[in-house]
């Protein structure tokens, strides 16, 4: 690509706002100034390039980032936390730099690496270097662009892998074959930006998906592998990755118990997830994926993929109204109501969703929300000494209004003065 061309990307508002150019060409200038070369990378230059709006602005620096940050900070404010041993640093940013709001509210400031691994799949042993070793040590050439922005290099593209041609090709390819045992959790990421953006994952590539790389997976920590299962979800075409991920055969590598995704609920991954209710995509997508297993099966891929205990609870909770089911349907609403009270409210709504039985979305709207007219203060003024009676009339007169069997304030004082 043309220097014009990037430029014009660069300063497109639609791409990059216009907060951001000028936080970039605060930086850049800083950066000339120190004579330190400086660039924004990976998925900054990726998504530039696809005509996408960039989310994350990394900022590469041959120098010491630290020393840097520590100069932005002098010249423009706002604080600097550092991580010595990896050379790399975060710039919580000033509310405006230079009379200029500014978003994002901190920056990684990241010295140029070059990674070895000293045991595949540990973290990675790191050494200051130059900006080729640092796209040398990344995951797929799509990633491994750099776009210099230091004094009058500003808009130089760099792309000594061959990235460009394999953006135009909608090609995922690794840089090297031991790519995937280096580090397990680019298969994840592989098929993540696959879906993503609708490319294929390179023929070598995928041939390096194989029981060598996958039996890495088995090695990786429980929080990893949901950290990528959960970045999965969160993607707006997650079907067909969770299928894709399936039919690589990862599952079995987590956890043997860890079925397919039921094809029956795939379509409920993809949907927009705005209730009432709190919901998360990761969430959504655990509980259909492990609705239908036993009990000691969820447990145990829970503990695996080292699941908070609300997420644990909450799978849990949708495989037993799943089976409980045929126990309830054609009770009255107060059983319903009973039964239901004490689960999550997004539990309740993915077994609806599942089961299309109308009760499940009443209680949702309906009935969780009906209470008596009666407080315990009322109560109390007619003199019921305290004790579970209280509990026990309030229940009973809500279950009244539940099942129609009191319809205004006054047929409940009715029922009331029998109660008492
Ligand atoms: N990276 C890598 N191997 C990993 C994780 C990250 O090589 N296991 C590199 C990639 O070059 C990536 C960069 O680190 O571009 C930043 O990682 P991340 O923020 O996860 O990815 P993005 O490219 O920003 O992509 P996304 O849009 O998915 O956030």
């Amino acid at each position: 690509m043309q220097k014009d061309d990037l430029l014009r990307l660069i300063h497109d508002p639609n791409l990059l706002p216009s907060d951001e150019q000028i936080l970039i060409s605060r930086i850049a200038g800083q950066a000339a100034t120190m004579d330190m070369p400086c660039y924004v990378v990976g998925g900054f230059v990726r998504d530039l390039l696809l005509g996408k709006p960039v989310n994350d602005l990394d900022v590469i620096v041959e120098g010491d980032a630290i020393k840097f940050g520590r100069s932005l900070v002098k010249k423009f404010g706002g604080k600097l936390t550092t991580h010595d041993k990896f050379h790399t640093a975060i710039w919580h940013l000033p509310s405006t730099v230079l009379g200029q709001r500014l978003q994002p509210a901190s920056l990684d400031l990241i010295t140029a690496r070059k990674e070895s691994y000293l045991m595949p799949g540990a973290l990675p042993t790191v050494t200051p270097s130059t900006i080729e070793d640092d796209l040398l040590r990344r995951d797929f050439t799509i990633n491994c662009m750099a776009i210099r922005i230091d004094g009058a290099h500003f808009g130089e593209l760099l792309d000594p892998l061959g990235g460009q041609a394999d953006l135009e090709k909608g090609m995922i390819r690794v840089l090297h074959p031991r790519s995937f045992i280096d580090d397990p959790t680019r298969i994840f990421r592989a098929i993540r930006y696959e879906g993503r953006c609708d490319f294929n994952i390179e023929p070598e590539t995928l041939a390096l998906i194989n029981s060598e790389s996958l039996d890495g997976v088995m090695r990786l920590s429980g929080e990893r592998i949901r950290h990528e299962l959960d970045l999965i979800f969160e993607e707006a075409n997650s079907s067909k990755m969770i299928q894709r991920a399936g039919n690589l055969g990862l599952f079995e590598k987590i956890h043997t118990d860890l079925p397919l995704f039921n094809p029956e609920y795939l379509d409920f991954l993809d949907m927009d997830p705005t209730l009432d209710i709190p919901a998360s995509r990761p969430a959504i997508g655990y509980m259909f994926w492990l609705m239908d297993l036993m009990e000691d099966g969820i447990m145990s891929i829970a503990e695996r993929l080292s699941f908070t205990s609300d997420l644990t609870y909450s799978v849990w909770a949708v495989s037993q109204l799943k089976k409980s089911l045929p126990f309830l349907i054609n009770s009255r609403p107060s059983v319903w109501s009973y039964a239901l009270e004490k689960l999550p409210l997004l539990s309740i709504y993915v077994v609806y969703l599942a089961s299309r039985e109308s009760a499940l979305l009443d209680y949702l709207s309906i009935w969780r929300h009906v209470k008596p007219h009666t407080t315990g203060n009322d109560l109390k003024a007619r003199g019921l000494p305290s004790g579970p009676r209280f509990g026990e009339i309030l229940a009973q007169l809500r279950a009244a209004w539940l099942d129609g069997q009191v319809k205004n304030p006054q047929e409940e004082k009715e029922l009331l003065n029998t109660l008492l």
